[in-house]
């Protein structure tokens, strides 16, 4: 099975870093989104993250023109029909993921793999709702895209293993590695990462330690690049909620309770850094934290 051309839907921190890392591949990336801007502005941050490679001697300067000219914009859904990939990042919402794939697969080719960029949706359930579940994976990229070595690679349960394969190559060709998931609550990652997570801002919640103390006990401590509420603000907190509730509601056990603090940002619409404040208030350099 050969891909050659990919699209990609959703044109946000996930979606146009996977456009990036395929078009510097050498695949022909058609990145769809229902916002203008937000297509625009996903071109110029693959253009100025492809100059940061540049500057660092990464990559030459001719490999990133030649990705950035690999790259076009749609609006319309239909516009994916001709390739041999496709791959959902839109919102991590089960039913604005089915109702794109609704939209999307009248138009089709019979030969076209389909997958989902979900960090925690059943692969098997979102399969369903299309008309190839033996040729639909979840393929699960880490942000951010262009640094994060490692792809999850999750098939439900009538995913054949042509597909399998494919998308191996793929992650191969990408000069990644892919680690393979059971179609379990959010696959191996995040099953581990957003309890730690949670565990982090309930001690916060019952006064253990403070926002800084707790990233910069796990950080130097652990060894991680970026505390837990650093973590989880690039993240956000809306995403990090959801995947714990995905957790709770799936597998029915008590420890992967959300802790009320974090539900209690998301409400106040402090989501980390995409809305400038979350555990951090980023209008301020250094960011500062919240508690
Ligand atoms: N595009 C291209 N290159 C990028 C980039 C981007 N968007 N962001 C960073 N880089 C590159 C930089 O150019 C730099 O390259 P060199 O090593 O060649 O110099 C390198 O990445 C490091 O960047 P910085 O020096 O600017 O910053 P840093 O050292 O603080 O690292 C970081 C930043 C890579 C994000 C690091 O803090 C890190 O690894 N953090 C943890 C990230 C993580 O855990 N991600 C997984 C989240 S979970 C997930 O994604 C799953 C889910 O479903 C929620």
């Amino acid at each position: 099975m050969s891909i050659n051309k990919v699209g990609v839907i959703g044109a946000g921190q996930m979606g146009n870093g996977i456009a990036h890392v395929l078009a510097l591949a050498g695949y022909d990336v058609i990145l769809n989104d229902i916002d203008r801007g937000a297509l625009d502005d996903a071109l110029t941050l693959i253009e100025s993250n492809l100059a940061r490679q540049v500057s660092r001697e990464k990559i030459t300067s001719d490999q990133a023109e030649q990705a950035l000219n690999r790259i076009t914009t749609t609006l319309k859904l239909s516009d994916l029909g001709k390739t041999d990939l496709v791959i959902e990042a839109a919102t991590e919402k089960e039913a604005v993921k089915a109702a794109i794939f609704e939209d999307l697969v009248p138009h089709l080719e019979p030969h076209t793999i389909l997958t989902s960029n979900t960090s925690s949706i059943s692969i098997t359930r979102l399969a369903s709702r299309t008309d190839r579940p033996e040729k639909f994976m979840g393929f699960h990229f880490m942000n951010p895209v262009p640094v994060m070595q490692l792809v999850e690679l999750i098939r439900g349960i009538a995913t054949d293993e042509a597909t399998y394969q494919a998308l191996k190559d793929v992650v191969d060709r990408l000069g990644k590695t892919s680690a393979t998931a059971e179609d379990f609550p959010a696959f191996i990652v995040n099953r581990i990462l957003m309890p730690m997570i949670n565990e982090a801002v309930y001690t916060l919640y019952e006064g253990v330690g403070s926002v800084a103390s707790i990233d910069s006990a796990m950080k130097l401590g652990t060894n991680h690049p970026m505390g837990p509420f650093e973590l989880a603000d690039f993240i956000g907190l809306d995403t990090c909620l959801a995947i714990m509730n995905v957790l709770h509601d799936g597998l029915a056990d008590t420890k992967y309770r959300p802790c009320p603090l974090l539900t209690k940002y998301v409400e106040a619409g402090w989501l980390g850094r995409k809305t400038d404040r979350g555990f951090y208030d980023y209008r301020e350099d250094p960011p500062v934290p919240t508690r």
